[in-house]
């Protein structure tokens, strides 16, 4: 029985809460958190009768490590979930560490400010170290790591569908079907129609700075960084149908490599319709996907930040949004001495998510895994300590809650392979 405090009360955390809310054995006390607190305020009614799991808010400006030390020394939690943005990640990491609680998120560390020349100078090394450019990668939470073995606690990175179930379902390959995995493809599929000629499944900002990045991938042994959207393949995915998708760097490919003795080659693949493409295309043409502030008729703003504010809320496009979501990953190695290829993959439909949540399934199946990964957490089910990835632990009790919390998953011994 925990208290957890969650924060972010966006689209992703609206679905984690209500999660936690169905699951009130282990959950036995939430505070919802945010920079708006009327966002908490109305989740906490809609919630109202419906859980036992007793539900507070606060508010809180998560980017300010002091403010969610002092949040967290007078809710006491025994666990913080940040369903914030990633801008957040290292913060709250601080004043989880200086409080002695444990921390879970779903999006790996990237800076709001890109052009910080302290952060740029670090990152300018990677670049050149690692071979790949995406401004997101492990290796500022990683470097917590020491700290977090030491106050003995668990720092649980990246329990989204992906990253988060995706290396769930590789440790759940690794430890079922396969003496050793030599290539791994995720693959992402969004088969939903919103109505709208352009707007993004989840945050905006995060959303476009992670597609219009180069893609890149891992073979034996290092990156291959290729043009954004350069790699693209057609296929054909149970319950949706044939999609084009391209190859995209993406967070978990970096901890995959490192989990996953013997991997020769790790790909992530998102499917995308050609009007996304193009109005992407437009808007990175025209300079609105920057990320460095312009002087405006005397005002400075950051275009990307302006674009979201044009964009729809990914939180409502629930009611509009039909058809489906298939993620899964497709594993090739060794069995017994005998080549095997399986896919493990989960099908999740728009409209069933917004008729039990009010949610559209991109928000749904992020926020089902964050709440998974927070009870294990909480539980001490998965309980080693340092900064974890979810292919760091036993997948079993999982996969097990993936079912019984909305996210069944299919295991196909014969699927179609990616060239
Ligand atoms: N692993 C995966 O599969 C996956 C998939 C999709 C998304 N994600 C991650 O999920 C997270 C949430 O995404 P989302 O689509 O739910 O985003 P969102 O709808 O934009 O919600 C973000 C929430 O965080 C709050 N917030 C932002 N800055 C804050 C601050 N300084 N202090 C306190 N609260 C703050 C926002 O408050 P306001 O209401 O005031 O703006 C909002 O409630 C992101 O990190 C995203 O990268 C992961």
């Amino acid at each position: 029985m925990s208290r957890v405090l969650v924060i972010g009360c966006g689209g992703v955390a609206q679905v984690a809460i209500q999660k936690c809310c169905q699951n009130s054995a282990v959950f036995k006390e939430l505070c919802i958190a945010s920079r708006t607190k009327s966002k908490c305020d109305d989740l906490k009614n809609k919630l109202e009768g419906k859980t036992s799991t007793i539900v507070t808010t606060a508010q809180v400006d998560a980017d300010n490590v002091e403010e969610v030390k002092a949040l967290i020394n007078s809710y006491k939690p025994d666990v913080v979930l940040n369903v914030a943005l990633p801008y957040q990640d290292l913060t709250i990491m601080d004043a989880c560490l200086a409080c002695g609680v444990h921390y879970v998120d779903t999006a790996n560390y990237e800076p709001e400010d890109t052009d910080d020349p302290e952060w740029r100078k670090i990152y300018e090394k990677r670049c050149k170290d690692l071979g790949f450019s995406a401004y997101f990668d492990y290796s500022w939470q990683w470097a917590y790591d020491q700290k977090f073995k030491d106050a003995g606690l668990t720092a649980l990175l990246g329990t989204g569908f992906d990253p988060g179930v995706t290396s769930v379902f590789s440790a759940y390959a690794l430890k079922h079907y396969f003496d050793e995995i030599h290539t791994i493809d995720i693959l992402d599929c969004n088969g939903g129609d919103h109505g709208y000629p352009f707007a993004t499944n989840f945050n905006p900002e995060v959303n476009l700075r992670e597609v219009s990045a180069p893609g890149s991938y891992w073979e034996d042994g290092h990156w291959i960084e290729v043009p954004a959207m350069s790699i693209k393949r057609e296929y054909d995915f149970p319950q949706v149908g044939k999609k084009d998708m391209y190859l995209l760097h993406h967070e978990e490919i970096e901890a995959l490599a490192k989990n996953i003795p013997g991997v020769k080659r790790i790909r992530f693949f998102m499917t995308f319709g050609q009007s996304y493409l193009t109005h992407m295309k437009c808007l990175e043409n025209v300079g609105m996907l920057s990320t460095t502030p312009i002087n405006f008729n005397g005002h400075e703003i950051v275009p990307i930040q302006f674009l979201k504010a044009l964009l729809p809320d990914p939180a409502s496009l629930g009611p509009r949004t039909v058809g489906k979501t298939n993620i899964g990953c497709i594993f090739t190695g060794i069995k017994d001495g005998k080549e095997k290829t399986i896919c493990i993959y989960n099908v999740c439909d728009h409209q069933e998510c917004y008729k039990e949540l009010g949610s559209q399934a991109i928000s749904y199946t992020t926020g089902v895994p964050a709440m998974i990964g927070t009870a294990l957490v909480a539980n001490g089910i998965w309980n080693k300590r340092g900064t974890l990835t979810t292919d760091e632990f036993d997948p079993d009790p999982y996969m097990e809650m993936l079912t019984e919390f909305g996210l069944p998953w299919i295991v196909d011994e014969n699927p179609a392979t990616v060239e």
